[in-house]
Order: structure tokens, then sequence, then C-alpha cells
């Protein structure tokens, strides 16, 4: 991986030699098996989704007239954020927006598109970016596109027709519309939603399990003949409200969908409403047991596919967020869901990751929402941007991309919280076998306790020179601004370990998110 040079110019390099050891024993203890392959951390993981609500799209990554921006409207300072930041694949268009969306008003001659009411985010929808401005969005920032249908209030055949628009190479009505917008080659976009959040309350065109099984079944057979290639994602949980039934959700849409989709989606937002760190970083635990639930309904739906094939989980929803928690344009205009991350969001970006990476062979895909301006890592004015805190763990773990996943024996000081006992450091593991890299993500959740860890290494010998990232602040709420986006930074250093029986101890400081990288021959 090329870190590229705007980064590494932004980042803080310290190169020492120092040998790392503990006084007392180590605390906890990190085997790494290369052997132990969990599975392979899928590129589609360091996804991001942009949605047409409050200033993700409009003055977010498409400004019209802005002199920061090209002539295709793109905001140029943003382009090179998100290129830098290397997203995998893009989710559009929505997110609540799309459960009223039709495709249908976003194509052709931009002045003569209509303006719509936006009925999820209450706002009014100009419909300047469409499908085609979306899709040209992607090739720039080489993000591969995700779309996702509207199975809210639209229809199964304007599903089959907008694949028939992006994808059909012979000449036929759809298609051609394409051409007369100025695309004659086929989009092939290979990865499509049926539907969001169809099981919230909230959504508009909400159904029950069985009624939303029904129509991503038909909508999955009109759509695969539009174009057989493409990969289909069902709505599965976003519902975690007390008393709803989020497994029997699953289960209903597994047991219907199973021959016919590729992934079932599982959307988390966690926040720190109460202040209290500790809690807050646990609720990797409840993402961890999440992920386990969907994996065993997935291979109980399985056992009875008449068409065997896999299905994954599309973690295609996932961030902090709960600041600005349903708060529409209708209460406070176009700065909807602009959550400002501090330092201790950053930190939680490294949970999810953790989750992910230790779910790798199940977790293939991953949106974090959003991009820009919303619930974002990118925050625009309209002659400037700004990086969030959390911008730089996303950028870091991004680069882990295609390695293999181990299971690493951990064990770990522990904490109480919600029953469970959770392991004040927690870790994830992967390898490049190409290269013979080993890196090492810890969080450690603990407000005020450092902890030292024993790192053994069982297969191949470790060389003692690694590379250290870490991201660590003395002030929990810190945040990066238009005026100082350096306030919260990762540390790059490279130290020299005391290798002893091909380990070494580490000491792991209170509140950090570290990136050990180490060679192993
Ligand atoms: O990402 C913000 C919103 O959160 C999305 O529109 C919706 O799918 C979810 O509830």
């Amino acid at each position: 991986m090329i870190v590229p040079k705007r980064i590494v110019r932004l980042a803080v390099f310290v190169t020492a030699t120092v040998a790392i050891a503990a006084a007392q024993p180590p605390q906890a203890r990190i085997k790494i098996d290369t052997d132990r392959a969990v599975g392979e951390v899928d590129p589609h993981l360091f996804g991001n989704f942009t949605e047409h609500l409050g200033r993700c799209i409009y003055g977010g990554i498409y400004d019209e007239g802005n002199p920061l921006s090209d002539s295709d409207g793109f905001r140029q300072d943003v382009m090179q954020a998100v290129r830098d930041l290397n997203v995998s694949l893009l989710r559009w268009p929505g997110g609540n927006f799309v459960s009223g969306y039709h495709w249908e008003d976003g194509i052709g001659p931009r002045d003569t598109r209509p303006v719509r009411r936006d009925d999820a985010w209450g706002a009014l929808e100009t419909n300047r970016f469409g499908t085609d401005e979306f899709l040209k969005y992607c090739e720039r920032v080489s993000a591969e596109p995700y779309l996702c249908i509207n199975a809210g209030l639209g229809t199964i055949d304007e599903a089959r027709h907008w694949v028939e628009y992006c994808n059909e190479p012979a000449k036929t009505y759809y298609s051609e519309l394409r051409r007369a917008n100025g695309h004659e080659k086929p989009w092939n976009v290979k990865i499509w939603g049926l539907g969001n959040e169809i099981d919230g309350p909230w959504q508009l065109g909400h159904r029950t399990a069985e009624d939303y099984a029904k129509f991503g079944l038909e909508a999955a057979k009109a759509m695969r003949r539009a174009d057989e290639s493409i990969h289909l994602i069902a709505s599965g949980s976003s519902n975690f409200r007390p008393g709803y039934d989020w497994i029997g959700w699953n289960r209903t849409v597994l047991d219907t969908l199973k021959n016919d989709i590729d992934y079932i989606s599982l959307h988390t937002y966690i926040g720190n409403p109460e202040n209290n760190l500790e809690r807050f970083l646990a609720a990797g635990s409840d993402i961890d047991e999440r992920i386990a639930i969907v994996e065993g309904l997935i291979k109980a739906a399985q056992n009875t596919q008449t068409v065997p094939r896999p299905i994954y989980i599309a973690f295609d929803e996932w961030n902090v967020w709960y600041r600005t928690l349903g708060r529409t344009e209708f209460e406070i205009g176009r700065k909807g869901l602009e959550e400002r991350y501090n330092f201790e969001d950053a930190l939680a970006i490294g949970m999810f990751f953790n989750a992910f990476l230790r779910h790798a062979d199940s977790v293939k895909l991953a949106n974090l929402a959003q991009l820009v301006n919303v619930i974002a890592p990118i925050v625009t004015k309209r002659d400037g941007m700004f990086l969030q805190t959390i911008y730089w763990p996303l950028l870091e773990y991004g680069k882990q991309r295609a390695n293999i996943s181990l299971d690493a024996l951990v064990s770990s000081p522990k904490y109480a919280y919600n029953g469970r006992q959770i392991g004040y450091l927690d870790v994830s593991t992967t390898w490049d076998p190409k290269t013979g890299t080993v890196f090492v993500n810890v969080l450690n959740r603990s407000s005020d306790s450092d902890f030292s860890a024993r790192i053994d290494n069982v297969e191949g010998q470790l060389s003692p020179d690694v590379r250290v990232w870490e991201m660590n602040h003395s002030d929990l709420k810190a945040v990066n601004t238009f005026d100082d986006d350096k306030k919260v930074r990762p540390a790059v250093r490279n130290v020299h370990v005391d290798l002893s029986h091909n380990g070494f101890t580490y000491n792991f400081p209170k509140h950090s998110l570290t990136i050990l990288t180490l060679k192993r021959s």
C-alpha cells in the first residue's frame, strides 16, 4: 500500500530506537499465529455512503458554481480527500431518502429535472445530482458504486428499469436513454441493495418482514432478469429498539430470500450520551454479538437452500451518531446530522473495525455512514474543508484490505458491562502473506489504566523493528475544526523492541488506539 504523499506529510513521524520492556509481568497477552486464518479482509469493508441528506451531496461532494468545484460540479478538495481515504465502495442515494426516491427524476438535462419533496428528511430535492452524476463521481474517485433501490414507496418495475438503464449493452428503451444522457457504455453496476431499513417504522413504506420478503423475492427475480450478474443485498436489521424482534425479521427475510441474495445488511449506530468512555467502547461486544447471531441465522437458512450460495453480512451503515439524532431539515435547516467528532469517537472507529476483522469470513462489505458533512469524516464550508478525528483510523485500517484476518489468542484484564465481561484490550490482527507483514490493532478502552501486553508470534521469526501508529489525546472531547484540524491526529514512530522467544512486551496507553506493524520472516 502506498501512503499518499499528502497524508505522510500530515502525520507526525518520530523514529527512535527504544527498547520497550515492562518492569512488571505483562497484564495481557496477544498470541499471533498466521496459521489461524479467519478469512480475507474484503476490500469492500472500506466503503462509504453518500445520501441526499443535509449537505452530504449538495454543498458536500457536489457544489455547482463553487470556484473549488470542477466543470462537473464536483468539489475538487473533497474529491482529493476521498481519494486519499481510498474509499472502495460508495452507497447511494440513501438511506431513508431512497424510500421516496424515483431515479428517473434524476436523469437527463439538469434544468428540466423536477423538484420534489423529500419526505424522508423534510427537504426539497432538486434532482440536479442523479444516477449519471453519481456513477461518474465513483469513476473519478475509483470507488465501486452500490445502488440501493426504492423498496419503500417504489415499484419492482422501476427497480428493474434502473438495472437496465445502468447495465444493458443492447439497444433498449432504457439503455438508449443512458446513451442519450452521454454514456454509451454500460456502467456495469454490480452491487444493488433491495431497499433500506424497511424494518423501521420511520421508513417511508415500512413493511412487515413477510411483506418485505415477498417484495424482495420478486424484485430480485426481476432485477436479475435485467442483469443476472448483479449481487443483491437484502434489507436486514436496523431496528434494535427494545421489544422489536430483530432476529425474527432476519430469519423471515433469510428463509424467503436464501436462494436469491448475496448479502443481508446490518446497521448499527452507537453513542455516548452517558459520557462514560468504557461503556461507550463496550458497544463492540454488542456488535460482535449481533454479527454472531446473524451468522447463525445465515447458516440455518443455508441448510435448506435449494441453490447453494454463500450469503455474507453487509454492514452498510455504521458510525457514532447520537448528538444530532433524528433532527430533520425541517427542525434545524440544511445542517442536519452534522456531528462534530471528538477524539473518543475516533477510538470507536477502531472498535467497529476490530469487530469486522474478527468476523472477516462473514462480514464482507461495510459502509461508514456517511462521507461528507452528514455524520462524516470530511466537513466543508464554501471556501474550504477539514478532516474530522474519525478520518484517521478509517485511513489506517484501510491499509489492511485484502490481508488475511487472524484468530489471535487474546487475554486481557476485564470489566463488567451489561452482564458481560469485556476485555479492556480490544484486539484484531491481520497479515499480508506476500510481504510477511503482520498488523496488530489494539484499542485500550480504559479511561485511566495503561496495560502492558506480551505479544507472542507462533509461525516465522519476528523482526525487532516495529512501526507504531497511535491515536491518543489527553482530552477525550478534543475536536478538529476549520481553524485547527491538526489537534487530533495520529502519531507514527518506528521502534526497536526487545525480542525474546519470538515475542515482546508493549505498553498500550489508556484510551488509545494502536496499530503495530510487524515483519515476520
Ligand atoms: O445515515 C443516516 C440515516 O440513518 C439513514 O438515512 C438511515 O438509513 C439510517 O436510519
